[in-house]
């Protein structure tokens, strides 16, 4: 695939949230999470686990307590000042669920932080240095797990929604499928054949606007650092 070619697929990539009635098969799903577990991970710990539900009974039940949750939110929220900002919002929580041919409920496990350990051995401590604890790593591993499992839902023509809204459900789900202790719920991901039409793709900022270079031509300081710099107030 030419470099273009490759960009162009990652672009058609939409998040999809009404699916047909059609099973996915198992191979499929197996394919699916074979891209998940070929994410990079910190130490290579592979910290993640998914439990991937097609029981029709079961997956009723999960969106069921979702939606209840959900319901239960809006109650709450409609009586305070801000009842309009969250509309029909809730509805996002549950709905990808209620037609998903299969819910994976990726889970994370964090780990001893190893380089912390060994500061501290030493004699040291471990909060003055950034260790891969600071930054999550198992929950950073399982994100980048999850979106290679969204790409290869895509390339095989399935549509995916990777979802927050879930968490509210947490306990709940957490019973059904037995998740506990050292596991997380990372969210979870709807999956099945798109009903819908193709979604419109959903702004992206501009570049400018999330990248800053620092290549040899940027390397003249811009005129907020020379401010910043000299005590300077801005304009
Ligand atoms: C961590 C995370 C949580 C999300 N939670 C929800 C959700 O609860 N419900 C939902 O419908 N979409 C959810 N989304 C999908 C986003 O709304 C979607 O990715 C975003 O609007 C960009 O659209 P696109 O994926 O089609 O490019 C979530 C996405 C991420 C990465």
């Amino acid at each position: 695939m030419s470099p273009e070619a490759a960009l162009q697929w990652l672009l058609s990539r939409r998040s999809v949230r009404a699916f047909r009635e059609q099973a996915v098969s198992r191979q499929t799903l197996e394919r699916v999470l074979l891209a998940a577990t070929s994410a990079p991970s910190s130490t290579n710990r592979q910290p993640w686990h998914f439990a991937v539900v097609t029981d029709p009974h079961l997956k009723r039940q999960m969106a069921e307590a979702v939606r209840s949750r959900a319901e239960e939110l809006k109650r709450i929220i409609r009586r305070g000042h801000h009842a309009d900002d969250f509309g029909s919002y809730g509805d996002f929580f549950h709905e990808p669920l209620q037609t998903a041919a299969a819910i994976v409920i990726p889970q994370y496990r964090s780990y001893p932080d190893l380089i912390a350990n060994l500061i501290e051995s030493g004699g040291g401590d471990p909060t003055a240095y950034q260790t891969a604890g600071s930054m999550q790593a198992e929950l950073c591993s399982t994100s980048a797990a999850i979106m290679a499992l969204l790409l290869q839902a895509h390339a095989e023509g399935l549509g995916a929604c990777w979802m927050a809204g879930p968490m509210i459900a947490r306990a709940r789900i957490g019973e059904l499928l037995a998740i506990s202790e050292p596991w997380n719920m990372v969210g979870a991901v709807a999956l099945g054949y798109p009903a819908e039409r193709e979604a419109q793709r959903q702004p992206r900022k501009p570049l400018e606007r999330v990248v800053t270079w620092f290549d040899e031509a940027s390397q003249s300081p811009s005129p907020a650092l020379i401010r910043a710099q000299s005590g300077e107030k801005a304009p």
